[in-house]
């Protein structure tokens, strides 16, 4: 509280002097600087995603951002999390962007937006909605008039919630981004990036800074930038902004855990510096991509839930050592803010927790499908079903006897992104894209197959149109046959979850028996209660799946993320202490998606107050993975 007042007084005096002058933010191309109020200003930023950060933690975060010189943040904003569904906008609770910019401006820090409509951000497809490929053959990011009529109906909506925030009109956001790395994207469409100029100059008015950012290189920055609107880097020094300084980087599941020397980035933010460039570092704080929102490269590379990106700030706002680095660093530049430095909130582990099996999907499926299930001849795509993220349930029927093992086979790679197959109850092996293109399976013709498929993230970059559909996109096939004459059961896990349907599975008689390398996907739920008499709980905490393999959690309805401990680098989620209360006991449900520890082996998971991020288990598996039980020796 003083500290934010204290933030508010700084402010003040800072435009003290301009007070009943109009506020001003211009760029001087003449001696190649900005001017706030007239005066010549230099920005020291840093990247925050409020969409990764739950809203309480907004103050915090930028507190510490505050506190170690940055006069300025720099926020994406992702569409696809504020028009999940065409026409109805959200701008409540975590996805309260006016609350985060008043918050910024309280505190005493500049905003430099970055809108989009595409961001990358490693975000479901760029942050672009997965609407907007109801229609098939859409040219995403050019003047394509189904694409602008959505990008136009968005921007209206956005740029008119963000106007009041401009510099000029007493908010705090300095400058706005048109488009994101566009010279990257193979397009080069001028007439869309002149239709997006004009539209946030429409909304935005004249004053406005608008700028674009590209790679470095002559052939970005020639499709990428525009006239009248000011064009900056990703990286490299050479010229005066910088618009992505890299103070770490992100990872993929499967891949290392990334890491970026303190000593490095102080060293080459010292270098920027001393250039008098602008500066924006990418990431200050990565913070978490809850859920299903995380995006993937291409050949595919889904990311995994931690956005940590080994930035000065840890995913859970915790102080590290690159963050008293940097702050050094900037010190030497610009009178840093006197006063304390909020403290890295507490963790606390809660310890373990038992879990209880309960239903399979199948099992469970008048209660995640209760739109009832979609037949048609060939497979259709999670859109043709209306659904953008989670799972689909594919269910057909072998069409001929298979006594000896036949291949079940995706011969165009169309599994997008992980199939989970069972036949007539018995899990027998896992479809995966760009590496498991075939498994065998036998079985009696008429036996019921079923095919739980995952979408593991849409791809958010590429030069080539990136669109991803999910999915069986392609037709799968057995022997020679293709499979045909299917039912589809688009799955509402989370408002199942949410309104407490699934159930503790009764025992029967002809449940099948354990297979040894894999069961069917499973819910597994389990209670905690916060300890009493300690004070300050709930705090913060990591939950750790010792022995699971691969799924989804949720800690009280809220869906934290995926795990996949068994292919790294990211062992422990975050789990923020909003999410847990003291007043009931706190739920846990898990959905499993390869197999349990439990029976035999205890049924566990564990609540703990250290991050895990960097260990890669199965950095080594052979790309083509065909049998399971060959990952299974690894681990
Ligand atoms: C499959 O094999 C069974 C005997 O195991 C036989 O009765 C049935 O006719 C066969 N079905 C087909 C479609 O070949
Ligand atoms: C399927 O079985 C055949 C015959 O046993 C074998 O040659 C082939 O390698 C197997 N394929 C897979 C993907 O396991
Ligand atoms: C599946 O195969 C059928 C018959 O060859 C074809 O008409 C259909 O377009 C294919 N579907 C997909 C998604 O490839
Ligand atoms: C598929 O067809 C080819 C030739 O038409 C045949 O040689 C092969 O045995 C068939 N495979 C299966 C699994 O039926
Ligand atoms: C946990 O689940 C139980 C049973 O569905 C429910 O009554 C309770 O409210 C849930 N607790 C929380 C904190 O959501
Ligand atoms: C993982 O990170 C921890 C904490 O930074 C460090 O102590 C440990 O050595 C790292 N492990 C690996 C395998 O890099």
């Amino acid at each position: 509280m003083s500290l934010l007042s204290a933030g508010s007084i700084l402010l003040l005096l800072l435009f003290g002097e301009s007070l009943g002058a109009p506020r001003s933010f211009s760029i001087d191309y003449k001696n190649d600087c900005f001017r706030k109020d007239g005066e010549e200003f230099r920005f020291i930023s840093g990247g925050i995603h409020y969409f990764r950060i739950p809203r309480v933690y907004w103050k915090d975060r930028l507190l510490k951002m505050h506190m170690a010189g940055l006069n300025a943040i720099q926020t994406y904003i992702p569409w696809s999390f504020h028009e999940e569904i065409p026409g109805q906008f959200s701008f409540s609770g975590d996805r309260d962007l006016g609350h985060f910019l008043q918050v910024a401006q309280d505190i005493g820090l500049l905003v430099i937006l970055r809108p989009g409509p595409y961001i990358c951000a490693e975000w479901d497809m760029g942050g672009m909605p997965a609407w907007l490929l109801k229609k098939k053959d859409i040219k995403l990011r050019t003047s394509d008039p189904d694409y602008i009529a959505a990008v136009d109906r968005w921007m209206g909506k956005l740029l008119s919630t963000v106007k009041p925030f401009l510099y000029q009109n007493g908010g705090p956001i300095i400058s706005v981004q048109v488009e994101n790395e566009y010279g990257s994207y193979y397009a080069c469409d001028h007439d869309y990036i002149r239709h997006l100029t004009k539209l946030f100059r429409s909304y935005l008015g004249n004053e406005v800074v608008l700028f674009t950012t590209d790679g470095p290189g002559i052939s970005y920055i020639k499709c990428g930038s525009i006239q009248d609107v000011y064009a900056t880097v990703d990286f490299g020094p050479g010229t005066n902004v910088n618009s992505e300084f890299y103070t770490g980087w992100l990872d993929h599941w499967g891949s290392p855990h990334s890491v970026i020397s303190s000593t490095r980035v102080a060293k080459s933010l010292n270098e920027v510096l001393a250039t008098g460039a602008n500066v924006n570092m990418y990431m200050f704080i990565g913070g978490t991509t809850f859920g299903y929102w995380n995006g993937a490269n291409i050949p595919y590379a889904p990311q995994p839930t931690s956005y940590d990106f080994n930035a000065p700030l840890t995913e859970a706002g915790d102080l590290t050592e690159k963050y008293f680095a940097i702050r050094e660093v900037i010190k030497m530049y610009r009178k840093i803010p006197e006063g304390p430095i909020p403290p890295t909130t507490p963790k606390y582990a809660y310890g373990a927790v038992s879990m209880k099996k309960l239903q399979t999907i199948s099992d469970s499926l008048k209660y995640l499908a209760f739109s009832g299930p979609v037949k048609s001849m060939y497979p259709l795509t999670f859109l043709d079903l209306n659904q953008a993220l989670g799972f689909v349930l594919y269910r057909t029927t072998l069409p001929a006897n298979c006594s000896t093992p036949t291949p079940l086979s995706s011969p165009l790679n169309g599994v997008h992104d992980r199939a989970y197959v069972s036949i007539d109850g018995v899990a027998v092996g896992i479809l995966e894209r760009d590496r498991v293109i075939t498994i065998n399976v036998t079985g009696n013709a008429g036996s019921q197959v079923d095919i739980l498929v995952e979408n593991m993230g849409r791809v958010n970059y590429g030069h080539q149109d990136f669109k991803d559909f999910k999915g069986l996109v392609t037709n799968l096939t057995l022997g020679n046959n293709t499979l045909a004459g299917w039912t589809m059961y688009s799955l509402s896990i989370d408002k199942a979850i949410n309104e407490g349907v699934i159930k503790e599975k009764e025992a029967t008689a002809t449940d099948p028996p354990r297979p040894a390398a894999l069961s069917l996907p499973t819910f597994y739920g389990g209670s905690f209660v916060i300890p009493d008499g300690i004070p300050d709980l709930p705090q913060d905490t990591y939950i750790k799946l010792p022995k699971w393999r691969k799924g989804q959690i949720w800690i009280n309805g809220f869906n934290l993320g995926r795990y996949w401990p068994v292919r790294g680098p990211q062992v422990t989620l975050f789990v923020p202490a909003n999410l847990l209360t003291t007043t009931a006991p706190n739920n846990v449900t898990i959905l499993e998606l390869e197999r349990a520890p439990c029976s035999p082996g205890p049924c566990t998971v564990e609540f703990t107050n250290t991050p895990i991020l960097n260990a890669t288990a199965a950095s080594h598996y052979k790309r083509h993975l065909e049998l399971f039980s060959r990952e299974d020796s690894l681990g």
